[in-house]
């Protein structure tokens, strides 16, 4: 089959390269991809908010699938709009998309269903949020209502923090639109997980468990980050505790969304909290993570392209999800200045071909002169592989040695919780 990737960062370069080595795949197309992508499949020059345009040239060459990446076109409707006209989808509708488009969606879902996540109120004005927040106390948790970047999240450690954060998103419009309701949650204390799970509208198939490494500096210290390295398998996120996030989480949510007539189909992507009292949701992503992506699809050890067109047609089998018994992880090199500026332009040296134990993922990166340079904050995904965590970290640590660019940082505390 064919199958279309939209997106170019390396969550879509990870996508693009395991469906090129599946057995069901002939053929990828990237829109409008990256260059280092052009290794696993042909660069398409189209903007996906060309709608029309963008329908004509996969009718035109025949593609049977199409993956979307990011969450802005979900969130926009591209999904509904290609189903519309006939063609398969990986990746939830417009209405489902909410479950990370809104946070106040999401939440009040999760309380109508019962689904164990912290407590919360919404505000639109200064006044209440504040008045919630003295009654609350600190540590708390602000944030954005709708998309922000990985950006529109504030864990304020004292009161007068959490007043700062409400009066730049309330009255600063610091996300503009995103940011004129915020949800204020209670603060959660556990170790996180990412839980990914293949959807196709009813039945929900678990991925491996990865941890994600958020804030900028080692030790979980600086602000957040869209994501600064992973691994997994993550031991956090035991057999049983899966099981009970399953239980008690992702069926219950995907089945609330089909009973209220918004069928979800594609990733779902929960962030646990792994509590005293169980797993609870920090939030729901509706795609893949990013750089969750690059560790867990090379452990994948079964068809990519097959599942997720199970997936769009609505026939998924958990049986057709297979995982090898291998680690991986990730270690983002990010630009000097990220995340609160990014650098572009910094020629990148040193060796990034894909090997079979290291791989290198490309998240923003351009071609200039046969050369390749940086071109956004997360630089690039170097990913190790091996038979167990500390042989994919000394791999993916071992490759970095021979990469550099000006200004590039990166964590060197990749996967040490998983050492606890
Ligand atoms: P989010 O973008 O919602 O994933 O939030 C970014 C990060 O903020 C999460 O990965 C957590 O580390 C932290 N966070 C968000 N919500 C909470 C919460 N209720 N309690 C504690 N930490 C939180
Ligand atoms: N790695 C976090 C995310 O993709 O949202």
């Amino acid at each position: 089959m064919k199958v279309c990737v939209i997106g170019s960062g390396g969550r879509e370069h990870a996508l693009a390269w395991r469906l090129s080595i599946s057995p069901s795949v002939t053929k990828v197309y990237a829109v409008p991809g990256s260059a280092a992508m052009s290794g696993c499949a042909e660069l398409v020059g189209i903007d996906w908010k060309q709608t029309e345009h963008l329908i004509q040239f996969l009718k035109d060459n025949q593609v049977d699938l199409v993956v979307i990446g990011p969450e802005a076109p979900l969130v926009a409707g591209l999904s509904d709009s290609l189903c519309s006209a006939g063609i398969p989808v990986f990746g939830p509708s417009k209405a489902a998309a909410q479950l990370e488009g809104s946070k106040v969606f999401a939440k009040e879902l999760m309380k109508r269903y019962d689904i164990p996540t912290a407590a919360y109120g919404v505000f639109s004005d200064v006044e209440s949020a504040k008045s919630f927040i003295d009654d609350t106390g600190a540590p708390i948790v602000v944030k954005a209502d709708g998309l922000a970047a990985g950006k529109g999240v504030v864990v304020a450690m004292t009161v007068d923090e959490a007043y700062a954060a409400v009066e730049d998103m309330l009255s600063g419009n610091r996300f503009g639109e995103a940011g004129h309701t915020v949800v204020i949650e209670e603060f959660m204390v556990g170790e996180e997980a990412s839980l990914l799970a293949f959807v196709d509208g009813e039945t929900v198939v678990p991925m491996i468990a990865s941890q994600d490494h958020k804030r900028i500096f080692d030790g979980d210290k600086g602000p957040n980050t869209g994501g600064m390295g992973t691994y997994a398998p993550a031991p956090v996120l035991t057999d049983e505790l899966r099981d009970e996030a399953m239980r008690t989480i992702l069926n219950p949510v995907v089945k609330a969304l089909a009973d209220e007539g918004m069928p979800y189909v594609g990733c779902l992507y929960a962030g646990l909290m792994i509590t005293d009292e169980g797993p609870k949701v920090v939030e729901f992503n509706a795609r893949f993570g990013d750089p969750e992506t690059q560790v867990v699809l090379p452990l994948l050890d079964s068809d990519l392209g097959e599942i997720m067109m199970s997936c769009a047609k609505g026939t998924l089998k958990a049986e057709e999800v297979r995982w090898k018994q291998s680690s991986a992880a990730c270690v983002i090199l990010a630009s000097k200045g990220y995340p609160e500026t990014s650098s572009k332009g910094d020629v990148i040296k040193g060796d990034i071909e894909p090997y079979d134990t290291t791989i290198v993922f490309h998240s923003g990166t351009k071609l200039v002169d046969h050369q390749y340079v940086t071109d956004g904050g997360r630089v690039l995904g170097v990913v190790g592989l091996g038979k167990d965590l500390q042989t994919a970290l000394d791999r993916a640590y071992g490759r970095i040695e021979h990469i550099s660019f000006d200004g590039m940082q990166y964590r060197k505390d990749i996967g040490a919780k998983a050492f606890k």
